[in-house]
């Protein structure tokens, strides 16, 4: 349940750790602020407040005299930054702070608990002024005390040293982050345009120990792979360039002792090594290519088909497709398939799409099709359904798998399906844009 709120990224996975105690930390320091700092210094000042209207009401009740009455006044006018006024009248019930601000509240309760006359404020009507009726024996007491006078304003400043910091230590922690994540980015896509069988520059090692660790090894085995994939390509084309002098010696000899047809199944078979032998040797060193590059593929099936013009081949490629990889062994993907509906069939139709983020090349074809249960097969090396049929056409059983190599070796898929329109056989290929 909570996986599914949690951030996807790493990046955003670790700037949750670093957040949360921050938030957390922020808060608890809040909560002890204001409970302890800023609720009891303004229940402090609220306090002194009512002491001081109390001791002003004691004192101007016990004067007799006009004069002294205004002497009073007068003194606290000059001595309390307040506004007194007094007139005659009484407060009526209404009350007009409001019940939701924290800080009316607040007064509201302290003055209650601490000052024994009937009262009356207003926050509201000045901007710097609280505005406080007092009522005794029939008189109005009218003080405007200045807001600072009852408020701490130390409330603001400690949001401001709360939040300043956190902002600096996330901004500081965004920088320091990245620089962590990267490596750790460019080692993945790394290694997914290597299983994808594309060609890689070397990834630097950079950042923490462990990550450079993990890059190190994995450019070892990387070259390992690649050292083992090019010793056993050079190894079996070594093998086949070998074999081609002994097989057209063979040939040779097949030809002068031939003289009466015996021996041509001798050299059917030996004409079937030889281009096994050649195929494979065509297989390897297109191989051996090892750049990837951006290419257009709209452009390279326009190509085929004007190399194929006069067949029965139809194209649908509606706008320019884009691929990343090998360009000359897709090519050759494409061609086999092409050569072998046109082989066993007699119109070829190619069409391309891009759903989501792949590129799918169908190519239907009008031919027998392949059974269900040979569709797995005919994929493996020299597997050809029917052998004496296309033994004679020069046909190895070569074709498709060195197709499925290529598609799978760019991060792709090879699909056999049947045609939708009738017999014969549609090959989807599907590769990643
Ligand atoms: N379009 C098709 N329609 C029907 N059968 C097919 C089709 N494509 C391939 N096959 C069958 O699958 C087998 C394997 O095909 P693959 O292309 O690997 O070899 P090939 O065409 O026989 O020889 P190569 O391509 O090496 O010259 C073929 O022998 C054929 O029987
Ligand atoms: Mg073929």
């Amino acid at each position: 349940m909570i996986k599914k709120f949690l951030p996807k990224t790493l990046f955003f996975r670790y700037l949750l750790i670093i957040i949360t105690p921050v938030i957390f930390l922020q808060i608890i320091l809040t909560i002890v602020f204001f409970d302890s700092l800023w609720l009891k210094t303004n229940k402090g000042l609220v306090n002194s407040l009512s002491d001081e209207i109390s001791t002003f009401i004691n004192l101007y009740q016990n004067e007799k005299g006009d004069e002294e009455k205004k002497k009073i006044l007068r003194l606290f006018k000059e001595y309390k930054p307040y506004n007194i006024k007094i007139k005659d009248g009484n407060i009526s019930n209404k009350q007009e702070y409001s019940k939701f601000a924290f800080y009316d509240r607040l007064l509201k309760e302290e003055l209650e608990k601490n000052l024994n006359y009937k009262f009356q404020f207003n926050t509201k009507i000045h901007k710097d002024f609280v505005k406080i009726l007092v009522e005794y024996d029939d008189k109005i007491i009218d003080l405007l005390v200045p807001k600072s006078r009852i408020r701490n304003a130390s409330g603001r400043i400690f949001l401001l040293w709360i939040l300043v910091p956190a902002i600096l230590l996330i901004s500081i922690s965004i920088i320091f982050l990245r620089n962590q994540i990267r490596p750790i980015t460019n080692l993945a896509s790394a290694a997914e345009k290597f299983g994808k069988g594309q060609y890689v520059v070397e990834t630097k090692p950079s950042g923490a120990m462990e990550i450079r660790k993990a890059i190190n090894e994995f450019e070892k085995m990387k070259k390992r792979i690649l050292r083992h994939i090019s010793q056993r390509t050079s190894m079996l084309s070594g093998i086949s360039h070998d074999l081609k002098t002994p097989l057209t010696r063979l040939k040779l000899q097949i030809e002068i002792l031939n003289k009466d047809g015996k021996l041509d199944k001798i050299k059917d078979d030996i004409n079937e090594m030889q281009k096994m032998v050649s195929d494979y040797l065509d297989y390897s060193t297109s191989q051996s290519e090892l750049s990837s590059n951006k290419f257009n593929l709209s452009v390279m099936l326009n190509e085929i088909m004007h190399k194929f013009s006069g067949s029965k081949i139809k194209l649908e490629c509606k706008k320019n497709f884009f691929l990343i990889g090998r360009q000359h062994l897709i090519k050759r993907s494409i061609l086999n398939i092409i050569e072998n509906g046109l082989k066993y069939g007699n119109s070829v139709k190619i069409k391309v799409s891009d759903p989501q983020d792949k590129i799918v090349i169908i190519i239907d074809d009008d031919g027998p099709g392949i059974p269900e249960k040979e569709k797995e097969r005919v994929l493996r090396p020299f597997y050809r359904l029917d052998k004496s049929r296309t033994a004679s056409s020069g046909s190895v059983g070569l074709g498709l798998s060195i197709v499925q190599d290529i598609v799978n070796s760019h991060g792709g898929q090879i699909d056999l399906l049947d045609n939708p329109k009738g017999s014969g056989l549609r090959v989807n290929l599907t590769f990643p844009s």
